[in-house]
Formats: structure tokens, C-alpha cells, sequence
């Protein structure tokens, strides 16, 4: 409580620090008109003083229900893989008010400083800091040797993990082999990264799949409240399962990155007279090149689906190209044989490829085509 007490001058000279100059008010009662004087205190040469300073009640108690709160909503995330994905999610957390530690192959102890984020270079020391989460984001190629290289022993028994590895149905059946039932485990992909996301990340999609949640109120708590995180930067969260998250993303994003390799193999130049759609291809290049190529075999290797998609872009660019000779074919005959052939039978048409398998069907080997063809 602060009392501002009457003290004789001399005691405000030896306790200068805490001295208030006086109010417009309270000067006021020390030069009272005389027709007041009767109700005014005696005059003595006094000045108010703090004699304590818990006085502030009513901010004091607002300050600590907020920081309580606080508290209460915010987590500490232990990053794992402080790459260049890492690094793009920890600016968020950071600026959420998130607590947010980091340990990496590499020494990114600059970086992290840099960040607001308290780097570690011993995985022991990092887990000794009992995190709330633990998020996984290394290479889709190292996950399984890192997880395994966590001294798990040295965590709160029940803590969450969390992956954002761009294949799902790998780390979560890695996470059940190895961590142990007390641990929760989140499994999820924000469909973005430091190119596509680096204005804003709203409307972006966020997938997520909750593999093992404990069935305590706070344990749910901890979970929503990292998917917070998200859906506050206004991400369209998808709850979908490890398996159909990984049968669309083959489609999806392996074919969208198999595109942005091959036509960056073309060293594609701006022109003067660019298309949309050719500034659409350009961007494209962009989005992926910069995404490390551990990256995209990971897509490859680690997506059961995506070998499928591979062969069928294949078969897509073979069928491409045939119906074009097919074309170029007709006009030369012509050219060639004009009116010879006049009058002749023309031979049935037929597609020198069969139909493009559909997803999930098996597919026929070139050589099946062949024979079926002769
Ligand atoms: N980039 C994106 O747009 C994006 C989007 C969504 C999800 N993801 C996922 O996020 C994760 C990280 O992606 P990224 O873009 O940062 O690039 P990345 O090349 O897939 O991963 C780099 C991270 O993996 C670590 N790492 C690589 N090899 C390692 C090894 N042998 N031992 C220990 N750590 C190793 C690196 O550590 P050091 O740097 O310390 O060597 C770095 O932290 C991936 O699983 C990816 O699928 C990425």
C-alpha cells in the first residue's frame, strides 16, 4: 500500500528518492484562502512521502490475473531441426508470446538469439528444460535417427510431440513405435512454407491429425492451444487422417514439386512479353527451388503414393507426345502420298497408348502395353 504520510522537511531531504512532487490538489490545501484556513490542516513545512509501495491494488490485481493468464495459454515449444522451417514457424511462436527453445545438427545459436529463441546445442540440456511440446522439424530422411537419438528419460512423462514433416503416415507410425504411452502425439502439415507463407499465412491450409491425445481436460488443453497457433494467423485447419493426407498430397504437392524441379532443369528466363500463365510457371520455380532436395526425396521415398504419381506423369508426357507426331504423321502422309491414296481404306484409328491408369489401380508395365498392342 503506498501511505503518503505528512513529513517534516528534513525527512523528505534524506529520502529523496521516494519524494512525489505535490499534486495540483494537494498545493491547493497548502495555499487555502484565508476564509478556509479554520479547515485547513496546521501549516508545517510538509511534503508527502512513500512509505510503501504495494499500494497500486486494483492495476496490481489486473496485472497478475493477465500474466496468469497468459500463462495459462502460452506454451513452451521445443523445436527440433532449427533449419529453414524451424526457423520460419519459431518468428511466429515468438511473436505469440510463445516460449520457444531450439536444438539442430548445426550451431544455430546466432540465429536463435536473433529470434528470441534460446538455442541448445545437447539435446540432454534441451529436455531438461521440460518443454510443453516437443516439434519435430527435421528432414523427412533423418526423423527416424533423431527421434531415436532424444533422451526421452529426461522429459515430463506426459509430453506432447508434434511432426510437420511433408508425409504423415511415416512419423506417426515412427512416434507409436517409439515414444511411450504417456506421450501425446500430434501429427500435422501446414501446407505452406517460407516462400508461399511469408506475408501472411491466412487461408493457408493446416492439416493435422491427432493421434494420441490423453484423455485429461489439460492435456487437451495443451493440444488445442498449439493448433491456436495456427488457426490465430486465420490458417483453414483440416483435421484429416496420416493416410488420406498422404494419398492427396501425392497428388498434389509431389506432382506440384516434380513440376517446379523438371521446369527449373529448363532455366526458364523472363521474357518482355510473359503470359499469366507463364509468370504462373516462374513462381512456381521459385516456390520449390528453395526448399532443399532432401525435401523432395523425402516426398518421394516416405509416400507410398508417390511412386504411382511418377509413373503416371510419365505416361502422361509419352501419351502427350505420341497424339502430337500422331498429327505431324497425318500431315507428312498426305503431303506425301496426296492422291494416291485417295479412294484407299483408311486404316482404323487407335490409341497407340491405353488410358492413363486411374489411382489406386495397378499400374500396366510398358512391356504389358506392348504386348497387348502387337
Ligand atoms: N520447407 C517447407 O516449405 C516445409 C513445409 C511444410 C513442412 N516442411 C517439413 O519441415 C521439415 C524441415 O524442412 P526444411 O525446409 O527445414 O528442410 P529439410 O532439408 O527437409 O530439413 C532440414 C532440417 O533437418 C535437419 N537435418 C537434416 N539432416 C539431418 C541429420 N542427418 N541429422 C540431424 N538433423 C538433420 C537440419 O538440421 P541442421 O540444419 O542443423 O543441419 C534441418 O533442421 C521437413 O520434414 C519438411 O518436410 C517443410
Amino acid at each position: 500500500m503506498i501511505s503518503l504520510r505528512p513529513q517534516p522537511h528534513a525527512a523528505v531531504k534524506s529520502n529523496k528518492h521516494h519524494s512525489l512532487p505535490l499534486s495540483p490538489a494537494s498545493r491547493l490545501s497548502h495555499f487555502s484562502p484565508p476564509h478556509l484556513s479554520r479547515f485547513s490542516p496546521p501549516r508545517t513545512n510538509l511534503r508527502l512521502v512513500i512509505r510503501a509501495i504495494d499500494a497500486a491494488q486494483p492495476f496490481d490485481y489486473e496485472a497478475h490475473l493477465s500474466q496468469r493468464f497468459n500463462k495459462s495459454t502460452k506454451l513452451k515449444i521445443a523445436i527440433v531441426g532449427f533449419g529453414n522451417f524451424g526457423q520460419f514457424l519459431a518468428r511466429t511462436m515468438v511473436k505469440q508470446g510463445h516460449t520457444v527453445l531450439a536444438h539442430s545438427r548445426s550451431d544455430y545459436s546466432e540465429k536463435a538469439a536473433e529470434l528470441d529463441v534460446s538455442f541448445f546445442q545437447c539435446a540432454d540440456d534441451l529436455c531438461e528444460e521440460h518443454p510443453d511440446v516437443i516439434l519435430l522439424c527435421t528432414s523427412i530422411i533423418s526423423t527416424e535417427s533423431v527421434l531415436r537419438s532424444l533422451p526421452l528419460q529426461r522429459l515430463k512423462r506426459n509430453t506432447l510431440f508434434v511432426d510437420v514433416l511433408s508425409v504423415k503416415e511415416f512419423p506417426k507410425s515412427l512416434f507409436v513405435q517409439i515414444l511411450p504411452q504417456d506421450f501425446d502425439i500430434l501429427c500435422t502439415h501446414p501446407m505452406f512454407g517460407p516462400e508461399s507463407g511469408k506475408e501472411s499465412w491466412k487461408d493457408l491450409s493446416f492439416v493435422y491429425d491427432k493421434v494420441r491425445i490423453g484423455k485429461d481436460e489439460s492435456r487437451a488443453l495443451r493440444c488445442e492451444r498449439f493448433l491456436d497457433i495456427f488457426k490465430n494467423e486465420g490458417c483453414r485447419m483440416v483435421g484429416m487422417s496420416c493416410a488420406e493426407h498422404d494419398r492427396h498430397a501425392a497428388e498434389s504437392q509431389f506432382i506440384t514439386h516434380t513440376m517446379g524441379r523438371v521446369l527449373e532443369k529448363l532455366s526458364l528466363d523472363s521474357t518482355p512479353i510473359n503470359t499469366k500463365g507463364y509468370e504462373t510457371l516462374l513462381n512456381l520455380v521459385e516456390n520449390t527451388a528453395s526448399d532443399s532436395f532432401d525435401l523432395y526425396y523425402g516426398l518421394f521415398m516416405y509416400n507410398k503414393n508417390a511412386m504411382e504419381q511418377l509413373e503416371r506423369l510419365d505416361l502422361a508426357f509419352e501419351s502427350l507426345k505420341t497424339e502430337l507426331f500422331g498429327h505431324l504423321h497425318d500431315v507428312l502422309r498426305k503431303q506425301l502420298f496426296g492422291k494416291a491414296e485417295e479412294g484407299l481404306e483408311r486404316p482404323v484409328e487407335r490409341p497407340l497408348l491405353p488410358e492413363l491408369p486411374q489411382n489406386g489401380r495397378a499400374l500396366i508395365s510398358r512391356a504389358e502395353n506392348l504386348n497387348k498392342e502387337n
